[in-house]
């Protein structure tokens, strides 16, 4: 039986190379959501290996791939959140919007993906996950970044408060906190070499193999950094 994983931000960097892999391996069914999806019909039947247009900003396209998904199957082994964007400057140089349409990318759509799917993925009898991307912002500060530190902040919270909840349930939850990875999120920022970065598809092999981990394991948290470091 093949097993179905929900890339959640499958446009570009991170999540892109991470539904690319997966979609070379055979004994899994990837799906991948983000603005710049194909669009779809909600009475389709859904396709593996397609990215599917949905704005995470907005509560009515998660609820209408939701319902798109559910025509199709009723299970899901995996979810991979790694939809985010930055937002970095000086804090008084921050606006309300700018503040709040990064906190509805970067944390409440998580929320919102997971409420929907939450009965999904319990409905996996194999020891379904899902993996959270915080980040090294998540666990320390940086200057001119309070709004990305704290979103990512955000992150890990959720991620560890629903580790305690859903384990009666037998989902396990994984918290990545990566450093840097040369993905579009570091495009016009000064001061940073790509070179010194963890490519966005060997940080994808890195997400893979959780697929492989026995469901005994629960990769609570784990802190991945380039060679140089914290950059
Ligand atoms: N790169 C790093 O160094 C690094 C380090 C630590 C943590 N992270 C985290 O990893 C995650 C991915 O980052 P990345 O570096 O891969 O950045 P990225 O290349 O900018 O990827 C962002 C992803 O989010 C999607 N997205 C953005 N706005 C969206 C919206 N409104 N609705 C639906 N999807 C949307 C994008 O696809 P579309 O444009 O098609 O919508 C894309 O797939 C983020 O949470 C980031 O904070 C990255």
């Amino acid at each position: 039986m093949k097993k179905n994983i929900l890339v959640i931000g499958a446009g570009s960097g991170i999540g892109r190379a991470l539904f690319e892999l997966l979609n070379t391996l055979p004994e899994f069914r990837a799906f991948g959501i983000s603005r710049r999806g194909i669009p779809f019909q909600k009475t389709q039947m859904i396709d593996s290996g397609v990215n599917y247009k949905c704005d995470l900003t907005n509560e009515k396209e998660i609820v209408s791939f939701f319902e798109f998904y559910q025509h199709s199957f009723k299970d899901i082994h995996a979810i991979y959140l790694c939809q985010g964007d930055g937002l970095f400057g000086n804090i008084s140089s921050l606006s309300k919007d700018s503040i709040e349409k990064h906190f509805s990318l970067n944390i409440i759509s998580s929320f919102l993906v997971l409420q929907k799917f939450y009965s999904l993925v319990r409905n996996s009898t194999d020891s379904p996950f899902v993996c959270f991307l915080s980040s090294t912002a998540g666990k320390i500060g940086f200057p001119e970044s309070t709004a990305y530190c704290a979103s990512k902040h955000a992150v890990a919270g959720l991620a560890k408060s629903l580790r305690e909840e859903w384990k009666k349930d037998k989902i396990r939850i994984f918290t990545v906190y990566p450093g840097a990875i040369s993905t579009e999120i570091w495009d016009n920022r000064e001061g940073f070499d790509q070179k010194d970065m963890i490519s966005p598809e060997e940080f994808a092999e890195y997400l893979k193999s959780f697929l492989y981990l026995p469901g005994s394991i629960n990769l609570d948290e784990s802190y991945v950094l380039p060679m140089k470091g914290i950059l």
